[in-house]
């Protein structure tokens, strides 16, 4: 059976050629399968050699250390880190957190359970493109903010805050900024040198990397504290225990240089899809854009089709295309996604609306014969025609 075009590169993406062999030279018998904690043999050493290039590799495309890279599951697990690590080691100094209500759940659900732990939690609101304001923010925090987190680039809507003013403020008020960087590395250009930020997430699958692996950023100076989520050994300082895959480690930062070297050209062809996408669907009945393409990575594209219930376009679409309603980790609920209702957006504008997402592998076919099956459904005169 013909699959449907792949435009949900945000829920996840392929892994990219450098990546699959990085992770195949660490699995199997004659590969470096070696624990890398295993240092009286050549096996360990191996893998710990590849490591300890991977966190190198990986630091230096984002101007930070590797000993300011600690290897985890995933974003879910480094936000959990970030967040949970921060605000318990900080206590003493104070129980206040800050963050933004259209963050993904693997930040939001974090601070909701801290609340319930006793923390109080400000929640700033975004207006309808869905930007936090700078004034609100600086209204917010106060002296026992310990920690403030905000995404860099939107999941849902592909919307770039302005990080590095958000940061500066935080940092004059003496507190941490954690950024959810998952959507933006490889997009956009990252370098802690200059960026004010404590702590960043990050995640491989999105980046054309494994499953199951992610990173956190922990300055290391100014040294950031962060009590572990978990105890049993010794491993990346003790902040993060267990054992470390090397191979997913390797793959992952193979997948950074992979995404970072091809950047601008990546960038390019995607955005001339995106334009391509834009202009051709605002010529049809009954679109609204929820993405604000000029404050947006061109990698996503949050439309709304306003007269036709979601359901039936999903249905209607889906043999042609594969996209997403809201996050991957929010589809098959039927709640609408809190980024959408954030900006605005009724329950059932929210209800019609889809994310499309975009990729170097996406072509100019694929785009028109999702056009095709978009104009199909929603256009009466074309569905005569065929
Ligand atoms: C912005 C953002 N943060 C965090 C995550 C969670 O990442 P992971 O799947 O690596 O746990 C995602 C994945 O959808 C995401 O888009």
């Amino acid at each position: 059976m013909r699959q449907p075009i792949y435009l949900d590169y945000a829920a996840t993406t392929p892994m990219c050629l450098p990546a699959l062999e990085a992770l195949f030279q660490c699995l199997g018998p004659k590969a470096h399968f070696g624990n890398p904690h295993s240092t009286t043999h050549p096996y360990g050493l191996a893998a710990k050699q590849i490591i300890g290039e991977s966190s190198e590799h990986f630091a230096t495309l984002i101007g930070a250390a590797p000993e300011e890279i600690i290897w985890t599951s995933g974003a879910t697990e480094a936000n959990n880190l970030a967040i949970q690590g921060a605000a318990h080691f900080y206590t003493p100094k104070g129980q206040h957190l800050i963050t933004c209500q259209t963050e993904h759940h693997a930040v939001l659900d974090v601070f909701r359970t801290l609340e319930r732990q006793g923390f109080s939690v400000s929640y700033l609101p975004v207006d309808e493109r869905g930007l936090i304001d700078l004034n609100q923010l600086k209204a917010s925090l106060r002296p026992e903010t310990t920690l403030v987190s905000i995404m860099m680039v939107n999941n849902e809507l592909g919307l770039i805050q302005p990080v590095a003013e958000i940061a500066q403020l935080v940092k004059d008020n003496g507190s941490l900024m954690h950024v959810d960087a998952v959507q933006a590395l490889g997009k956009l250009a990252i370098n802690l040198q200059t960026l004010p930020v404590d702590l960043m997430s990050f995640s491989g699958h999105k980046i054309y990397g494994p499953k199951g692996i992610g990173a956190l950023y922990v300055r290391a100076q100014p040294k950031v504290h962060l009590t572990p989520l978990f105890y049993g050994g010794n491993q990346q300082w003790g902040v993060r225990p267990g054992t470390e895959a090397p191979g997913l480690i390797s793959a992952f930062a193979k997948a950074v240089q992979f995404c970072v070297e091809n950047q601008r050209q990546h960038t390019q062809h995607v955005k001339t899809l995106r334009d391509l996408f834009y202009k051709r669907l605002h010529a049809l009945p009954g679109i609204r854009f929820n993405t604000d393409p000029q404050r947006a990575i061109p990698h996503i594209l949050n439309v709304c089709f306003e007269d036709i219930d979601g359901e039936v376009f999903l249905l209607g679409t889906q043999n042609e295309i594969a996209i997403s309603q809201g996050s991957a980790c929010a589809s098959g609920t039927t709640q609408a996604s809190h980024v959408l209702r954030a900006i605005g957006l009724k329950h059932q504008e929210a209800d019609r609306s889809f994310r499309f997402s975009f990729s170097h592998l996406t072509s100019i076919q694929d785009l028109e014969a999702t056009l095709a099956a978009i104009d199909h459904l929603i256009n009466p005169t074309s569905r005569k025609r065929s």
